[in-house]
């Protein structure tokens, strides 16, 4: 898990590199397709439940799921950028928004809320504690500067497949669901919407929008549970 969290951490940060005005969503996903096949890996999103890409590429209203087209990226846009790797039958997944050039302050914040708001939820990842006081650190952060957190989509168990048990929420009351332990391995993956938190899906049965048409930023980590801080596995 630990290689492939690191493939998903190489891929996004390429990302950063080529993300700019004029590049089409489609030449991101090949650019990661590619680095994740060159890195020993397999792109794990790629015909998982039919989904027909290596990532998902969502820009501004698009909350995820986001199907990569020719779309061509504008000065002021952003795109969460989600990829997941399988390096020999063990599963990462990770995402990032990033700013397409110059965006405002009010845009500024919601990434930046956003992400804090996974590492706050991270932070409670440790032995001991409870599910849900992840879910409520990320939920309390957003809120907190005006946000709403997406509760359609959550974060989710990783390991020898993308998505196992427990559904990791991003909403919810401190102290409840199952004890964390040492060793659980976890995706964790807030939406924040400046807006409202609805969304619906498009006609393409995948991207999802938010409802009132308001911006929205996802980050995701992979990590492993400890009875300290967890290990980020998708971090450089
Ligand atoms: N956003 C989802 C996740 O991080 C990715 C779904 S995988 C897809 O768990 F293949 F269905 F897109
Ligand atoms: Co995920």
């Amino acid at each position: 898990m630990a290689r492939a969290g690191r493939v998903c951490a190489l891929a996004l940060d390429a990302v950063r590199g080529i993300i700019a005005p004029g590049v089409s969503t489609k030449e991101i996903e090949r650019f990661v397709h590619d680095l994740i096949r060159e890195n020993g890996g397999r792109p794990a999103f790629l015909g998982y439940r039919g989904y027909p890409a290596s990532i998902c590429a969502s820009v501004n209203d698009q909350v995820v799921h986001g199907i990569p087209s020719e779309r061509k990226l504008r000065e002021g846009d952003i795109i969460s950028v989600d990829l997941g790797v399988d390096y020999k039958g063990y599963f990462g997944d990770a995402a990032v928004t990033f700013a397409v050039g110059e965006v405002s302050p009010a845009v500024q914040k919601l990434m930046r809320v956003t992400e804090e708001s996974l590492e706050l939820g991270i932070r409670q990842a440790v032995a001991g504690g409870r599910l849900s006081d992840i879910s409520h650190a990320i939920q309390a952060h957003a809120e907190a500067n005006g946000f709403s957190v997406v509760r359609s989509f959550v974060g989710h168990g990783i390991g020898r497949a993308l998505h196992e048990e427990p559904q990791v929420p991003n909403f919810g009351p401190p102290g409840k669901g199952p004890r964390l332990q040492k060793g659980m391995a976890l995706a964790i993956e807030p939406m924040v919407n400046a807006g409202g938190w609805k969304v619906r899906i498009l006609e393409d049965g995948w991207t999802a929008v938010t409802e009132d048409g308001s911006l929205s930023a996802h980050y995701e980590h992979t990590v492993i549970v400890d009875e300290g801080q967890p290990a980020v596995l998708t971090r450089l």
